[in-house]
């Protein structure tokens, strides 16, 4: 069943959506923001709402892209490491939204932590809490504002999948799925070695993103909104390595760029961005629910394990006891 925005009996395309986006501050969300901001490639002009931990900084980056267009751009305090911060950022949307409703929810923003375990303001382990976690309480916080065929677009990655030889290269070797709880309270495998801990909890983050995309497409099929997983590809030079060792952190910025391009599976910024935007905006664009798109417009290899309904049930029902406290919506979403 097709259910999305310029479906045949779908709701009619609006003409300026509205767009609500976190991970905008920097690399291929804020290439996505400019791109909807001024309608580049064939996505359309939005009206964005962002949520970014400096507002200020992210108001000045996209002042100018924004006036040039004409269109409204809301920056708004949002720590994805803090469960009350998305419950007071939902309050804010609404606040600036009143009846007005969203046509897509961005959740772009993530983290990639090397050998140190880091914790987020609720005490949960900071990949989970940001990558994975953060998406289901802003959704579940949004649910109630979204339009009828909303769009929900969750920024996944490759790195997921252990058979991703791109993904193998740089050490990643795949989700590792044990159980919710043992996520958030950052249990490593015995034998582990801190480096390789890391790239697990970001692999396995995002294998957290496409099980909850998986498990909102069967839960809301046809109903409410229209959930998506992205796979940019491999993106060197944005601030994903913030975290690195030096040296690696250079090679990020100053080699990979120009090595990636004769890379398979490598794309850009502004690349990555134009069909992230498009995917939020564009009217010709009708996915069936919980599809996974990679950055050249085409279905995204997937592990098989993204539709493991065990790991999804146990996440789904994790997640929403987690986010409960904060948001009592996400109580009733389970
Ligand atoms: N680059 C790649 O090769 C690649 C490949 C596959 C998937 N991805 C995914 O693509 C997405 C964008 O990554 P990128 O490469 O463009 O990296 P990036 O430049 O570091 O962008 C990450 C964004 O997430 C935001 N963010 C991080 N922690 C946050 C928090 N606690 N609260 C609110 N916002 C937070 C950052 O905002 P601040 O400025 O506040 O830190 C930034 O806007 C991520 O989900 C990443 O996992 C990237």
């Amino acid at each position: 069943m097709n259910t999305s925005y310029g479906a045949p009996g779908g709701p009619a395309p609006r003409a300026r959506p509205v767009v609500v986006m976190t991970g905008a501050s920097t690399g291929i969300g804020q290439a996505a923001a400019r791109a909807m901001l001024a309608a580049r490639g064939d996505a359309r002009p939005a009206r964005l709402i962002i949520g970014a931990r400096d507002p200020a900084a992210v108001q000045i980056a996209l002042a100018a892209a924004a006036r040039d267009a004409g269109v409204r751009c809301d920056v708004c305090a949002l720590d994805l490491a803090s469960l009350a911060s998305i419950a007071a950022f939902v309050d804010q949307v609404g606040t600036l939204l009143g009846d007005r409703q969203i046509d897509a929810v961005v959740g772009n923003a993530g983290i990639q932590t090397t050998e140190r375990v880091e914790w987020s303001a609720d005490g949960h382990e900071l990949t989970f809490a940001v990558n994975a976690l953060a998406n289901a309480a802003l959704v579940w916080g949004l649910a109630p504002r979204l339009a009828p065929c909303a769009r929900v677009i969750v920024t996944a990655s490759g790195t997921h999948d252990p058979n991703d030889r791109g993904a193998r290269r740089f050490g990643f070797r795949g989700g590792r799925y044990t159980s919710a709880r043992a996520l958030a309270a950052g249990q490593v495998e015995p034998g582990t070695s801190a480096v390789q801990a890391g790239r697990d909890r970001y692999a396995t983050s995002k294998l957290c993103v496409l099980l909850l995309v998986r498990e909102w497409a069967r839960r809301r099929q046809g109903d409410a909104f229209v959930p998506l997983a992205y796979d940019p590809g491999l993106v060197p030079g944005t601030g994903l390595a913030r975290d690195y060792p030096p040296l690696l952190k250079w090679a990020w910025h100053h080699v990979m760029p120009t090595v990636a391009r004769l890379m398979p599976g490598a794309s850009t910024k502004e690349r990555s961005g134009d069909t992230l935007a498009w995917m939020a905006t564009a009217p010709d664009f009708t996915p069936e629910s919980g599809t996974y798109l990679q950055f050249d417009r085409t279905p995204a290899p997937a592990w098989e394990a993204i539709d493991n309904r065990d790991w999804a049930s146990d996440l789904w029902h994790t997640c929403a006891a987690l986010c409960a406290p904060a948001l009592p919506a996400a109580t009733t979403a389970s």
